[in-house]
Order: structure tokens, then C-alpha cells, then sequence
């Protein structure tokens, strides 16, 4: 028995198979519409149209209406269907049996809700976050993140195994100027850790200098070969640097609750030397103006290998990058999660890896995952009002505040102790800023508004931590009266059983998620559940008070439902990287 009942897929493998034994020469017919919630049924399924269209190029003439009695007749038994009827021009309906669905519930009630150990356990590199060292981490970087870690958790949930990789800008030119500022600035680095307090302060410095002293330039240049070539003195200078980006990086994910392995650009060093001499072999570099280029099929642009001055490029990275996950990661996809302006570079990276035999696409699925750019209020790109990238940092702060402000607008922090204040401000703060992410269609752009996002109503996270608390506390408040329950779910209302359907729905969410990796199905799914659970609740009686206020009965099997939407709310929510708290 498995929690991760997916109603959707077991109604279109039955019809399915109906239709094969109703009709076992119609070759061209691929997997039948099946669709939720109609007015009158469960669930519907439409594929009679469509057969009877390939039957009449078949010759054959047949009404829709008489494909789908003919299919009905040929359907077997199924334990979670009631009964199933043709109505109108050959839709068949479809009602799902309640002893059935009860079961499941209980079932998740008993045994919480988790995936049984995938059978088709896959190794799943998701490539994100990924911001440059000394540079700003910025908005796109959070969006990066926020989705990121989002998607290895759907992954992870599901039963795969999944590394999460951190592809850190930690090599290339840049680094020449800064150990060359670094060696100028603090001579005793090697002995003394360097107080460096703002290293974009440091890089832009160091930048100044590169375009102007033509002594320092030289120097630079110097530098970044002897880095490449490994030389003590300066790997030392370049690790202290990147030292200083890994604690600020660090900061924010900690605040976000974010895990991730560090395995930067710097890690590929030696594969780039040894894939440069793969391609190199096999003949598929090309020499243009003393760069080494690689095209791909029906690609705009080349990738370039090699720079004229013998450096490797992001390309080259990416491309060493892309072979150690699949050789020697076993990797059986991989994902990069990336603003939508890099996706002309992933498509290139993907046609050349597969030209040069290095990507077999029918063994390892590669996906570049893009997403649209976060603006500000003003509708344009997100920035400070002096026009300087917003500092992450700054920025979690804010949200912060925000929510600080919102609770106590809402006189809660007269309810709650500091404590649950504290727990209560994060979970908005981050919260509303991962929801406000991750519920618009990732490959649009977005408008980033505290204001919008600490909405109480609506599709925000704020309204679904509320509405969550408030089940929790309908739970609590019964103390004693909820012990040891033996009374069945109670399916029998009408909004009692279209909870119980849309709570199901859940694992349908996931596994579209997997296939187009949008996570606002997941809070599309999540608000749906929220506001079907308060017509349950308006309609519904869970308890019935005296005139003092005392509980005088409890409607158990009600009580049921509202622990396992708790529990689903809970778990969709921590999918989303949200934590959610007891009272708020
Ligand atoms: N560091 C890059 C940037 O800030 C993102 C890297 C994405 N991952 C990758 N494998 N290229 O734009």
C-alpha cells in the first residue's frame, strides 16, 4: 500500500487497456484523455471522439456514443472505481468508490504521507544557485535557489537520489586582479587571514587598477597563469578570497534553509585539460583568430574552448562539467536552473556534448530549466533606487521587518510569546518570499512586492500558514476529546468528498512536476486544498459547543479529515521549502 496513490495515471492505464480489448487494431491511439472534477462525475474520460475519428479513416462508422458503451463493456474490475456510465455524445463518467478512498486516507493517517522506495530509483544532478565569487549574489541567484531547492526536494520525496550542486564562478580571469590587489593590500596574506570586510568594494578596485595602471594589468595577467598552473603562493591567495564569497553564500543559505554542495568551476580544472585534448583528438575543435571553437548542429553560435590566450571559458567548464556528471556522477538527469538569457548557451553545450558523443539523450536526460527575470514595483528590472543590484542580505531583512510589522498590525504579538513570534516572522519572511517565487509560472517574469506577497488573502503563503494554523488549533483545542479515535473517516457530505478527491490530487501534482518542472502546480494545488477545506469547514460541523462554550460533541470522522489535510498542507508546503508553525 502506497500514500502516493496517483488516481490520475490508474484511470488512464484502465481505460487504456479497455480500449486496446475493445479495439486491438487501432495502432495510432496514444493514452486517452482523462480528466478530473467534472460536474457530474469524479472523473471523466474523452477519448471516444478521437477513436471514432481513426476508425472512419479506417473505413469504419461508428457514433462516439457507441465507442464508449463499446469501451465501458470491455473495462475490468477496478477497486477504486463505483461505477462508471456513458453519457451525452461518449463521455464516460466515472465515480470513484469511497470504501476504497477511506482506506487510502487511513492509511496515510496511520503511516503519515510518504513515497514507498521508488522502484525506478534515479541519480538526479540539479545545478543551481550558483553564484560568482566576489560578485554580488543577486535576485537571479535567489530565484535560482528558491526553485532549486524546491525541485530536489519534489525529487528527493519522490525516492531519487539527487545531488545538489553549487556551480560556483570560482575560476577565470577575474581572479589575476584580485590576487593581485590582494598581494599589494596585504602582504602578509599567507600568514594573516585578510580582513577583507566587502570584497565587491575589493573587486571594483581592483577593476580600476586593471583598466589603469598597465603595470598592475601585467601583474594580473601574471597571476592568473600562475594560479592555473597550481603555484602555491597563489591557490593560497585565491582560496582566502574565495573564503570571504563562501561565508557571505553561506549566510543566506543558512537563513533559507538551503543545503548544497560547493563544487565550483575551479573543480573542473583538470578535466578541462583533459576534455580539451578529447575534442582536440577527435577533431572537433576548430581554429578561429587563434581561439579553439567546437560547433554544435543547427547552433547560432560556437562554444569556445579555448581563449587565444590559452584560458579556459565558461563553455569549457560547463562541457567538463557536463561529462564528470555523466561519467563519472552516473548521472541519469540533469538539470540546470538558470535565468531564461543562458538558454542558448545550455542548448549549445547539449548539441555539442551530444556530437561529440559524450550525451546519449536516450540514456541521460539533460534539461535546462529557465526562468524569467524578477522585477521591481516599477515593472523594471530589480534594483536599488540608486540602480545597484539589491543585496540579498538587505533584502531578507526587509522581509523581516515586513513580517514583524504584519503580525503585530495584526495584534498577534499580544497572542504569542516572543518565541513564537521569532518562529512565526521567519516562516512569513521566507516563506512569503520562496511562495511569492515559486507560484508564478517560472518561465515568466515576476514583480517582486512585499506588499503583494504578505497578503492575507488570495494565493500568498501568509493565507496558507493561517489557514494551516487554524487547523492545528481546531486539533488542539479539542485536547482530550480527540484520543483515540476508532470511528471511520467521514466521507458521506458532499464537501467532505470532494476534500478527500482534492487532497488526492497531490501525487498527480508531483509527477507533473517532474515532467515540466513548474513548482506553481504544487501551489496551485496547495491553495485548492485550502479553500476546499474551508467549504468543508463552513459546511460541516467538526464540533458542537454548549451556550458556556464547552465541547459537547465531536464530530470524529470530520476531525480525521482535518489531520490528514494537515498533513498534506504541511508536507506541500515543506516541498516548497516552507516552514510552517503551530500558531502564528
Ligand atoms: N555562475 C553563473 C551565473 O552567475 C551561473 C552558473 C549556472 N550553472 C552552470 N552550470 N553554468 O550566471
Amino acid at each position: 500500500e502506497c500514500s502516493l496513490i496517483n488516481i490520475h495515471v490508474i484511470l488512464i492505464n484502465y481505460f487504456s487497456k479497455a480500449i486496446k480489448t475493445a479495439y486491438p487494431n487501432l495502432e495510432d491511439f496514444g493514452q486517452p484523455a482523462v480528466t478530473a472534477g467534472s460536474k457530474f462525475a469524479d472523473y471523466q474520460c474523452n477519448a471516444s471522439m478521437q477513436i471514432c475519428k481513426l476508425l472512419k479513416a479506417k473505413g469504419e462508422n461508428v457514433s462516439p456514443n457507441a465507442v464508449a458503451k463499446r469501451v465501458v463493456e470491455c473495462l475490468e474490475k477496478c477497486d477504486i472505481i463505483e461505477k462508471v456510465d456513458v453519457s451525452g455524445p461518449g463521455f464516460i463518467n466515472v465515480w470513484l468508490g469511497r470504501n476504497k478512498l477511506r482506506d487510502i486516507l487511513q492509511f496515510i493517517l496511520d503511516n503519515g504521507l510518504k513515497a514507498k522506495p521508488t522502484v525506478n530509483k534515479q541519480k538526479i544532478v540539479i545545478d543551481f544557485s550558483s553564484p560568482n565569487v566576489a560578485k554580488e549574489m543577486h535576485v537571479g541567484h535567489l530565484r535560482s535557489t528558491i526553485i532549486g531547492d524546491s525541485l530536489s526536494r519534489v525529487f528527493e520525496f519522490i525516492g531519487h537520489d539527487v545531488l545538489r550542486l553549487n556551480h560556483i564562478g570560482d575560476w577565470g580571469t577575474q581572479f589575476g586582479m584580485l590576487i593581485a590587489l590582494l598581494q599589494d593590500k596585504f602582504p602578509n596574506y599567507k600568514t594573516e587571514s585578510p580582513p577583507i570586510n566587502d570584497l565587491q568594494q575589493f573587486y571594483k578596485q581592483s577593476k580600476v587598477l586593471f583598466d589603469s595602471d598597465p603595470e598592475f594589468k601585467k601583474r594580473a595577467y601574471d597571476c592568473v597563469v600562475k594560479l592555473q598552473s597550481m603555484s602555491p603562493d597563489h591557490v593560497q591567495a585565491w582560496k582566502l578570497i574565495c573564503d570571504v564569497s563562501r561565508r557571505e553564500f553561506q549566510k543566506i543559505y543558512n537563513r533559507l534553509n538551503i543545503n548544497i554542495v560547493e563544487r565550483g568551476e575551479s573543480f573542473y580544472q583538470s578535466r578541462m585539460e583533459n576534455l580539451v585534448k578529447e575534442l582536440e583528438d577527435k577533431g572537433f575543435l576548430e581554429n578561429d583568430e587563434g581561439r579553439k571553437i567546437m560547433w554544435g548542429p543547427e547552433c547560432s553560435i560556437p562554444l569556445t574552448i579555448v581563449k587565444s590566450d590559452g584560458g579556459f571559458t565558461y563553455d569549457t567548464s560547463d562541457f567538463a562539467a557536463l561529462k564528470q556528471r555523466i561519467e563519472e556522477e552516473k548521472a541519469d538527469c540533469i538539470l540546470y536552473i538558470t535565468d531564461a538569457g543562458q538558454s542558448t548557451h545550455f542548448d549549445t553545450l547539449k548539441k555539442c556534448a551530444i556530437r561529440a558523443n559524450i550525451l546519449d539523450p536516450s540514456r541521460v536526460r539533460m534539461e535546462f530549466i529557465g526562468f524569467g527575470v524578477v522585477l521591481g514595483e516599477d515593472k523594471k528590472k530589480f534594483k536599488t533606487r540608486s540602480g545597484e543590484t539589491v543585496r540579498l542580505v538587505g533584502l531578507l531583512d526587509e522581509g523581516i521587518k515586513r513580517a514583524r510589522d504584519k503580525l503585530i498590525e495584526k495584534g498577534r504579538d499580544k497572542i504569542l510569546t516572543e518565541e513564537e513570534m521569532k518562529q512565526a516572522e521567519t516562516a512569513v519572511a521566507y516563506g512569503c518570499i520562496k511562495y511569492a517565487d515559486l507560484c508564478h509560472n517560472r518561465s515568466h517574469e515576476y514583480v517582486f512586492s512585499f506588499d503583494k506577497m504578505l497578503e492575507d488573502r488570495g494565493n500568498t503563503a501568509v493565507y496558507l500558514l493561517y489557514a494551516l494554523t487554524r487547523i492545528r488549533s481546531i486539533i488542539n483545542n479539542l485536547g482530550t476529546h480527540c484520543e483515540n479515535i476508532n470511528q471511520p473517516i467521514s466521507l458521506d457530505h458532499e464537501k467532505e468528498w470532494k476534500l478527500a478527491k482534492t487532497l488526492l490530487r497531490f501525487s498527480e501534482v508531483l509527477s507533473k512536476i517532474t515532467e515540466d518542472f513548474c513548482l506553481h502546480h504544487l501551489c496551485e494545488y496547495l491553495y485548492d486544498v485550502a479553500t476546499t477545506f474551508n467549504e468543508f469547514y463552513d459546511n460541516c460541523y467538526c464540533i458542537e459547543k454548549s451556550q458556556t462554550g464547552e465541547i459537547i460533541k465531536v464530530f470524529t470522522g470530520r476531525i480525521l479529515l482535518c489531520k490528514i489535510t494537515a498533513e498534506y498542507m504541511n508536507t506541500g508546503l515543506n516541498l516548497l521549502g516552507i516552514n510552517t508553525v503551530s500558531r502564528m
